[in-house]
């Protein structure tokens, strides 16, 4: 199993989905992307020319090069078009029947050493795997948000994972120019099972020490050397990302760190969901 991988197809280009198209594209892959209607493909296609036309304004990318990128991007409504794609990696909503339903098609349309990849963050891949035939081709690949900007891709091995689809994906992010790590399908894999329940802790410190988001963001960001402060960065992750994957370790897990703090659960019944909705733990032009 695994063969060389030429084409890749990406099912779903939503926040992470069109994030992971434009990595392939400016590594120059051919790429396939599937969205459920033909307006949110293109929406997806604009989000990318918008940060490939940046890249060339900055002087970091020539234009030659965004124009070549972009040439290597196709879209489609039609899971049949990924049938020669070598990798598919699926990034649709985080909701197990959706994903169920892909796996299940894509390993009737793909060919049988073609490998699929979830991007999932609270799912488990082994359940995810389990709709897929055979399901030793499927491999977690977690990329981060902003995709084209985080180096860290999470390459999860399922409980039934094939160890040299696991290596092709590890090998595959490298191509990608990215800073890969290999780890089993346990809950939160390494980053989100480590930092969620420290970004509970300092929400939690919020009211049990009577402190304000401005102030634990300065002291976390001078004081323990973060890049940006956690109130900050729950506002940017998005409030109902943040609570979802809370509740996904809450529930893995049992630990009562895990579980997300009333106050951010209120936030999002608010629906202030930071960044994306204007308001948060800040407020957003
Ligand atoms: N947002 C993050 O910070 C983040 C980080 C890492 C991983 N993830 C994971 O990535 C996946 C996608 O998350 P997102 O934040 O990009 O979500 P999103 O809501 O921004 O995008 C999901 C996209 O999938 C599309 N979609 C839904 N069903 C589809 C289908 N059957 N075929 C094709 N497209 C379909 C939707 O139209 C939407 O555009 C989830 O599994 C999530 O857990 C998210």
């Amino acid at each position: 199993m695994a063969r060389e991988i030429q084409k890749v197809g990406v099912v779903g280009l939503g926040t992470m989905g069109a994030g992971i198209a434009q990595v392939c594209i400016q590594a120059g892959v051919e790429t396939v992307g599937r969205e459920v209607t033909p307006e949110l493909g293109e929406a997806a296609r604009g989000k990318i020319a918008h940060f490939l036309g940046r890249a060339v304004e900055k002087g970091r990318l020539s234009q030659e090069d965004g124009d070549a990128a972009l040439a290597r991007l196709k879209l489609t409504t039609e899971l049949a078009d990924l049938a020669d794609c070598d990798l598919v990696v699926e990034a649709a909503f985080e909701d197990l029947t959706i994903k169920h339903e892909l796996f299940r098609e894509l390993s009737e349309v793909v060919g049988e050493d073609a490998i699929l990849a979830t991007n999932t963050s609270a799912l488990s891949v082994t359940e995810i795997a389990s709709a897929a035939a055979p399901p030793e081709r499927v491999v977690g690949m977690h990329f981060f948000n902003p995709a084209p900007l985080m180096p860290l891709v999470e390459i999860v091995r399922a409980q039934q994972t094939d160890e040299a689809v696991v290596d092709a994906a590890y090998a595959f992010a490298q191509r990608l120019g990215k800073e890969p790590v290999r780890c089993n399908d346990t809950p939160g894999f390494i980053v989100n099972r480590i930092l969620i329940p420290l970004l509970n802790d300092c929400v939690r410190v919020l009211d049990e020490a009577g402190v304000s988001p401005e102030d634990i963001d300065r002291a976390m960001r001078f004081g323990a050397g973060w890049p940006m402060g956690p109130c900050t960065l729950v506002d940017l992750v998005g409030l109902d990302v943040h609570v979802h994957a809370s509740e996904a370790l809450w529930q893995g897990l049992r630990e009562p760190r895990m579980a997300p703090p009333a106050r951010i659960v209120a936030m999002e019944k608010a629906g202030h969901l930071g960044r994306k909705s204007g308001r948060g733990f800040y407020e957003y032009q």
